[in-house]
């Protein structure tokens, strides 16, 4: 059988972290894969994590299973934190392998019930398409941001969800877009809220970087105004980033209804697409993170620290903004994007000299990591930088 198959081209991205690791040179730069750092280029634990850690290795007195929609609390503290006490409307969740995880159960569950397809803007997070496509969904594209303008095509998208079917499901970032770290106006939010109920449309939010934006509490406004508005969402909630434990795996993903027992039959439905996948999520992350938002002295930890890594972003965008705006006129946008990632106008050619000549890595698309640089390098960046984007 194994000879039937045709070797696979590793996720490119993936593949970055093996190319940058294998570079000798000790002033190589890593502006790829999504993980942030701090001033040493460290991913640390976070605190309020290692202080959850410990205790449940004092408390925890069992490893048997826990439920096969997982961990109750843990799904009841992240639904206020992501949709918030006053959303009008009933959720149910299902905790998942990380983000991803939660989008590819939200995927099956539009293929079982909903019209099959599914409309993407692009530039989106790579995977996106991919897991959708996996389970045979028809993704249909539309323009959301224009690269050499550095816009958000809000038009475009307006259109392209003017013109779904009705049922048709819409992928949208809650925050921090990643790769072009642009996202919506509240007036643009509201417009889209009111497209999507008119449409009857099935809102699938992403939500993967809260509190890296603008705010804990901002950079989930414009994905409440959605759920407050459609008859039916899905939010796809990521913990890697918010509470830096990305190999902990740990996500969840909510079906949002106008009546208690639509949310409960759309996660009886979610619950037996993961029993014939993997059965059950790990428990670690979510034990984590249930010990930090049950407890009022974690979570205020918890909070501080993620404000201080968003500080820290914001105040490398601002510089890394400023050392580009002599040679790029469209560098204050830089700034006003927000979290991990912006979308640099660069050519795949420029890329690869980046990495071959000056040991700078991100993907081809041009995508930058800005928590991947330390203020020591910002000027060796922007030096390099300017001519290709000027
Ligand atoms: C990224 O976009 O870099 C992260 O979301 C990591 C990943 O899994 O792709």
């Amino acid at each position: 059988m194994f000879d039937k198959l045709a070797s696979q081209p590793n996720d490119p991205l993936l593949a970055l972290i093996g190319l940058y690791n294998d570079d000798s040179r000790t002033d190589k730069i890593d502006l790829g894969v999504g993980v942030y750092r701090d001033d040493m280029g460290n991913t640390p634990v976070l605190r309020s994590v290692k202080a959850a850690e410990k205790l449940l290795l004092e408390t925890q007195s069992s490893k048997s299973y826990v439920a096969p929609e997982g961990d109750r609390v843990f799904l009841d503290l992240l639904w206020d934190l992501v949709g918030g006490k006053e959303t009008g409307r009933f959720a149910a969740g299902v905790q998942t392998p990380g983000g991803s995880g939660a989008l590819r159960l939200a995927s099956d569950l539009i293929a079982r019930a909903g019209t099959g397809r599914l409309h993407l803007g692009l530039p989106s997070w790579p995977n996106h398409a991919g897991i959708f496509g996996a389970t045979g969904l028809n993704v249909e594209t539309h323009v959301y941001f224009d690269v050499p303008t550095q816009d958000v095509r809000f038009s475009s998208v307006m259109k392209a969800f003017s013109e779904a079917q009705r049922g048709d499901a819409v992928l949208i970032h809650a925050s921090c877009h990643n790769p072009t770290g642009a996202g919506f106006t509240p007036a643009q939010w509201a417009e889209l809220a009111s497209v999507i109920a008119e449409r009857r449309l099935v809102p699938l939010i992403d939500s993967a970087y809260q509190g890296f934006g603008a705010g804990i509490e901002e950079d989930v406004a414009g994905l409440r105004t959605l759920i407050a508005a459609a008859p039916e969402a899905l939010v796809a909630v990521s913990c890697s980033k918010s509470f830096g434990i990305y190999r902990e795996r740990t996500g969840a993903i909510f079906a949002v209804a106008q009546t208690q027992a639509a949310a409960d039959t759309a996660r009886s439905n979610l619950v037996t697409l993961a029993r014939t996948s993997y059965s059950m999520p790990p428990d670690h992350g979510a034990a984590v993170v249930r010990t930090i938002l049950a407890s009022d002295v974690l979570r205020k930890d918890w909070m501080d620290e993620l404000n201080a890594m968003r500080g820290r972003l914001q105040g490398l965008r601002r510089e890394l903004a400023s050392a580009l705006s002599d040679g790029w006129q469209l560098a204050p946008q830089l700034a006003e994007q927000q979290g991990m990632f912006s979308l640099l106008p660069l050519k795949e050619a420029d890329v690869l000299t980046l990495r071959k000549a000056h040991g700078i890595y991100m993907p081809t698309s041009g995508r930058i990591n800005i928590a991947g640089l330390k203020s020591a390098d910002i000027e060796r960046v922007a030096t390099v930088l300017t001519p290709l984007l000027g």
